[in-house]
């Protein structure tokens, strides 16, 4: 089993679009990379609906005397989820070690194979879910999803001063425009910190659709600029 590369999606602010970018970026880059998703969120996650496959349930096979998961391959991408092990309502009372128990073995417990990128779709927040994710599976790059309002820039860079602690590299921010905002704004607070932008999505009325989502030059232009930054 090897990964090449873990970069995960994180913005402390929640509805930004890092589980639609996530899975926007792994669509475009399975079509010549081996890619996996790691949906990190417990309580809310979504990647299983998004690909559409919220019914399915990975099978578990033994190797060496250890149980795995065997990932739902979608769209050539190999994705694992609290979505498809646990009732929703289970894990909403989870805390500390019970949380971060979860990641960890949905993690290790995955039959990943080969990948060259395995996606970590962050949940919102920087409680213990990130401290699991960040300290322990250790990502080698983050990669920060903000929308253009002040609210959500200043929640991002709380990701920032969590990843940038815990000596993450952190590969770059990207915008979306969620909101359809015209107004000029300036991002000095990631500029201040050397944080580099990646580049805009625009708002898009079918996001949800992957199809279209493949033929976006946006999220083209992100990935390729991660793919030369890895
Ligand atoms: N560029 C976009 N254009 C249109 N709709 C978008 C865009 N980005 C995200 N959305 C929509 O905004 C909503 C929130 O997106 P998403 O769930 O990806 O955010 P999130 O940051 O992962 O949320 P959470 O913090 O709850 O995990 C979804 O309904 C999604 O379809
Ligand atoms: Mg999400």
């Amino acid at each position: 089993m090897s990964i090449k590369k873990i970069i995960a999606v994180a913005s402390a602010k929640g509805g930004v679009g890092k589980s639609t970018i996530t899975a926007a970026l792994a669509s475009y880059l399975s079509k010549s990379m081996k890619i996996g998703i790691l949906d990190a969120d417990i309580y809310g996650p979504n990647q299983h609906i998004l690909f559409n496959v919220a019914n399915s349930k990975p099978n578990i096979t033994n190797i060496d005397g250890k149980k795995l998961f065997i990932p739902i391959t979608v769209n050539n991408i190999k994705l694992n989820s609290m979505g498809f092990i646990l009732d929703e309502d289970k894990a909403a009372v989870w805390r500390g070690p019970m949380l971060s128990g979860a990641i960890r073995q949905l993690m290790q417990s995955t039959l990943w194979g080969e990948l060259d990128i395995l996606f970590i779709d962050m949940p919102p927040g920087t409680g213990d879910a990130y401290l699991t994710v960040v300290s322990e599976i250790k990502p080698d790059h983050a990669l920060l999803i903000t929308t253009p309002s002040k609210l959500s820039i200043q929640d991002t860079l709380k990701s920032f001063s969590t990843f940038s602690k815990l000596n993450t590299n952190i590969i770059g921010f990207i915008v979306n425009n969620i909101f359809r905002q015209t107004e000029k704004i300036e991002y000095t607070e990631f500029l201040e910190r050397s944080v580099n932008f990646i580049g805009g999505v625009n708002f898009e009325k079918d996001f949800h659709d992957f199809q279209f989502n493949t033929q976006s030059i946006e999220i083209e232009f992100i990935a390729n600029y991660l793919i030369k930054k890895l």
